[in-house]
């Protein structure tokens, strides 16, 4: 029997929509290839879910996100819900969303893609070797912790970070099963010598590594030398784990290595196999509509689908040989288009025409 899988849809806003269905089209390319069937819902998140519900995670969003097999998601979030005041925002539907899946392994793999090497703002030799996979943690810490908004007088607000043992214990579990997969090496980022929950989370993650993970190499470092570590010795590293906002912060940082934050995707994880994949770039609303932002992240986030989620490692590998071949056969997206040297042959291309390219190295 053929087998078929639910993916749902969540566009979002501003580019989301363009390199998500630039995503879609590729998983169809695919699944026609290797032999499976997959089935699409769209459904609302984020300002174009305030827009039509009032909300920006529908009740029917996220039951249809917990019936599917795995859940493709663009970008949230645009000038028009910036308001402080406003009582929902786009970015409130994503944090929900992850929470309500229980999705608290966020997988960010930094990846170089050899044609790219001069578009980082990094010396190449910095670069060279440069392979690492950030496992943020996703629902605990300050972005969940008990908080409390300025009030009329705008004259205090707390934000709070706390974690408790079993969260800890799960992502650091997903991290070092990782390094075991790969280099053996894990680098656990805190801020042990100033934090509470970053002495728990260091505690904690010796405890599991050396009960657990004997053969996982396991060094902790501060996440302001994280920081300049990253961008100092980037090669050096194999898994990072992080807690939530360590994680983002760090995360965009280590996009930058790649050159372009339009080139990395992300899977969001828990007990099961249902996962949530979306590139880790916003919703760029400065470019929305015009046709020209990079699908390689979404494209790169739906491969990361078909292996976490629907277990077709084959297919992922497919897409990701695809989209390198679309790299080094000279295809740029703006973002990248200024990065080749003299003698690249070089041809910029827009949003549809580099997912249709990608296609074509796939069926090839
Ligand atoms: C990310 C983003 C989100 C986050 C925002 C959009 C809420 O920055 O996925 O890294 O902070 O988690
Ligand atoms: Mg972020």
């Amino acid at each position: 029997m053929t087998p078929s899988y639910r993916i749902v849809l969540l566009p979002g806003d501003g580019i989301g929509p363009e390199v998500v269905e630039e995503a879609r089209l590729t998983l169809e390319t695919v699944a026609a290839r290797f032999g499976f069937d997959l089935q699409f819902e769209t459904h609302l998140l984020g300002g174009c879910a305030i827009e039509a519900y009032g909300t920006s995670l529908p009740e029917s969003t996220l039951a249809a996100c917990r019936r599917a097999d795995a859940v493709l998601l663009g970008a949230v979030g645009g000038p028009r819900w910036d308001n402080p005041q406003a009582p929902d925002r786009p970015e409130r539907g994503l944090l929900a969303l992850r929470k309500g899946l229980s999705l608290f392994a966020n997988l960010r793999p930094v990846r170089l893609f050899p044609e790219l090497l001069g578009a980082s703002t990094l010396k190449e030799e910095v670069l060279q070797g440069v392979d690492l996979l950030v496992v943020r943690e996703l629902t605990g810490g300050i972005y969940f912790g008990p908080r409390q908004e300025a009030g009329e007088d705008g004259h205090e607000a707390y934000d709070t970070m706390v974690y408790t043992r079993p969260e800890i214990e799960r992502v650091v579990r997903v991290a070092a099963q990782a390094a075991r997969e790969r280099r053996r090496k894990l680098t656990s980022v805190d801020k042990a010598n100033v934090l509470a929950s970053s002495r728990l989370w260091r505690r904690v993650t010796t405890e599991v590594v050396t009960r657990e993970f004997p053969d996982i190499e396991l060094e902790h470092v501060l996440v302001d030398a994280m920081a300049m570590h990253l961008i100092r010795r980037p090669a050096s590293f194999d898994v990072i784990v992080a807690e939530n906002l360590f994680g983002d912060i760090l995360t965009d940082e280590a996009a930058m290595l790649a050159g372009s934050m339009g080139m990395l995707p992300s899977a969001s994880l828990g007990e099961g196999t249902l996962g949530l994949y979306e590139p880790i770039h916003g919703s760029a609303p400065d470019i929305a509509g015009k046709g020209i932002a990079n699908p390689l992240a979404t494209i790169l986030s739906a491969a990361m689908l078909l292996r976490h989620s629907l277990g077709q490692e084959a297919a992922a590998q497919a897409i990701e040989t695809a989209v390198a071949q679309a790299l080094a056969a000279g295809y740029r997206t703006p973002d990248l288009a200024g990065v080749h040297g003299p003698d690249d042959r070089v041809e910029v291309v827009g949003t549809q025409a580099m997912g249709a390219v990608v296609r074509q190295f796939l069926s090839a």
